[in-house]
């Protein structure tokens, strides 16, 4: 599964797509990167440092770039890192098609021209859409559209025959020794409000795992991946069996309000199968649109087994990821973004 990049086995040059999102900022902290050609869209990448930058639209053919500047990129590129997507949950399907789907087929198409390995940020959501799922995912699961047009990225990726790998992050929280994030995220937003105690309990499915993985590690196999040549493979950057559970996820907040001089008593659990119809309608509008995001994201993790399925015994081994506590990154990231995000 390895292929040396031909006249630049040291360094090569890799597009990175989502330059400004939270995994492309991410990214580009990583020590000793590649070179990389730093697509911007629509905001400022404050990493990017003197990498040369180019100005890329998704949604549009040839990226939005003339023939010649095209032709350019291609002879200059030896790998892309295609991150750029719509990540919103909850949209109509066809908003994502733009982007993800046919954002990733233009990404195929510019990876064939150039001769260059593509290396995809999926999700590790796509499990809950698998034949596999013990259960279906409910037509109106927040997240399904986003899931949907992810795993349809990756069919256009193997379909278009060129070499590739899939990286299927869960969700992401910060660094792993620091916390810091580019910007807050849904499980920053989520723990925040269940950590002051707004929640008046929590729906859950039995067993469901919550599975948060720093945004380091999944750049750290990435860059990895890279350096050795990696044209194919598939990652699930999760936990698994490893992460916490829903209880264990429940102390970290307690102890993190704790030390922000606030005393917080877990909500009690509710078994998302057993609600009563109303119990979320019933609520403010912010609790239920809170609630039913925590439902339909523990639904998901149902659908997916009730565990992730994960590479991360793969990644320590072939791609050197240290090994980190969840529930210690968890808290670090907690910290990070009560101090520094508001
Ligand atoms: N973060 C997570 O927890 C997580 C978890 C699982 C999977 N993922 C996957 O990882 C990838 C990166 O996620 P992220 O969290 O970094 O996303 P993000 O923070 O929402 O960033 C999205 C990136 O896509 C770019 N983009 C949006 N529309 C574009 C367009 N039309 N043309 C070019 N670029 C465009 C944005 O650029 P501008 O801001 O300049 O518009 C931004 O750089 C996504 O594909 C997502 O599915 C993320």
């Amino acid at each position: 599964m390895s292929r040396t990049v031909s006249g630049a086995e040291a360094r090569p040059t890799v597009l990175l797509t989502g330059a400004s999102g939270v995994v492309g900022r991410s990214l580009l902290r990583e020590p000793d990167g590649p070179r990389f050609v730093v697509a911007t869209h629509s905001t400022p990448v404050p990493e990017a440092g003197d990498a040369r930058s180019v100005r890329l639209d998704m949604t549009a053919e040839r990226f939005g770039l003339c023939e010649d500047s095209y032709a350019a990129l291609v002879a200059e590129v030896d790998v892309v890192i295609h991150s750029a997507g719509l990540t919103e949950w909850g949209l109509p399907a066809e908003d994502y098609r733009p982007i993800n789907i046919e954002g990733t087929r233009r990404v195929a198409e510019f990876a064939e021209r150039a001769d260059a390995t593509v290396h995809f940020i999926s999700t590790a959501f796509v499990a809950a859409l698998a034949d596999t799922a013990p259960v279906p995912l409910g037509p109106d699961n927040v997240c399904r559209n986003y899931i949907s047009s992810k795993r349809e990225a990756e069919r256009v990726l193997r379909d278009s025959g060129v070499r590739h790998t899939v990286f299927r992050p869960t969700n992401l929280i910060g660094d792993s020794t620091t916390g810091w994030t580019s910007q807050g995220q849904i499980v920053q937003l989520m723990s925040d409000w269940l950590s002051r105690g707004r929640a008046p309990f929590v729906p859950a499915h039995p067993g469901i795992r919550m599975d948060f993985v720093p945004q380091d590690l999944l750049s750290k196999a990435v860059l990895r991946a890279i350096e050795l040549g990696d044209d194919a493979g598939e990652f699930w950057v999760t936990y698994g069996p490893e992460a916490m559970d829903l209880e264990s996820c429940l102390r970290v907040l307690a102890e993190h309000a704790a030390g922000r001089g606030r005393s917080l008593k877990p909500p009690p659990v509710v078994n998302a199968d057993e609600l009563a119809p109303d119990a979320i309608e019933n609520t403010a509008p912010r609790t239920r649109s809170y609630l039913s995001v925590l439902r339909d994201v523990s639904e998901v993790t149902r659908c997916s087994g009730g565990v992730l399925p994960t590479s991360m015994p793969e990644l320590r081994e072939r791609y050197g990821i240290p090994q980190v506590d969840d529930t210690t990154a968890y808290s670090k990231s907690l910290e990070y973004a009560a101090e520094h995000l508001g």
